[in-house]
């Protein structure tokens, strides 16, 4: 399965970083824009770390109240900004609020980007509960899974050993979403889950 973060990057992206280092997980980042054109070494650290890097849009915006040039610039100049921070190219998309429609995956084929949502939704930005991070991996998490959390929170980033124990201690492998996938997802389809 694989655990993903959204929103970042920030120094709380800093702090999860080292958690994973220290843990030996890779793990999927969904960057925004504008936040790695402030925090370009921090989007460079998770990249030089083996972690995969996705597109988050430039400044988070539901892509769905967007036309195509608009949503094309959302993920564009994101790409743009990935790639001048790390040298890589993202492949993957996810949407915020996983607000998609049929424009948006247009717009994304074309960038050859996939969008990536998710089947397992920790509401960690709401209750901002360790425990609660846990306890809702716990009860929702399979084969297969996508998890959503985001490490712009402190609160998300104190769940991640306890998440990752009990993920290790059920016999979960933690990879990429490209790894979950086996490499093969296709721009423009949608996913959520490797199942
Ligand atoms: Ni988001």
């Amino acid at each position: 399965m694989a655990l993903t973060f959204d929103d970042g990057p920030n120094a709380q992206t800093s702090r999860l970083l080292g958690i994973l280092a220290d843990r030996g997980v890779k793990a999927t980042f969904f960057m925004v824009g504008q936040s790695v054109a402030s925090n370009p070494a921090i989007a460079r650290a998770a990249a030089d770390a083996g972690h995969q890097l996705g597109n988050h849009t430039w400044r988070h915006p539901d892509l769905t109240t967007l036309d195509a040039a608009g949503v094309r610039d959302q993920l564009a100049s994101t790409e743009n900004a990935i790639e001048e921070a790390t040298g890589i190219v993202p492949t993957i998309q996810r949407p915020p609020y996983g607000a998609w429609d049929e424009t948006v995956k247009s717009v994304s084929g074309d960038l050859g980007l996939s969008l990536i949502l998710w089947d397992v939704d920790t509401l960690d930005w709401q209750h901002r509960d360790p425990a609660k991070t846990l306890e809702i991996v716990k009860a929702n998490t399979h084969r297969g899974s996508i998890v959503l959390m985001h490490d712009i929170h402190s609160t998300s980033v104190d769940a991640v050993n306890d998440v990752i124990s009990y993920l290790q201690g059920e016999g979960h492998t933690l990879v990429t979403v490209d790894q979950l996938m086996g490499g093969s997802t296709s721009p423009g389809s949608v996913y959520y889950s490797g199942r």
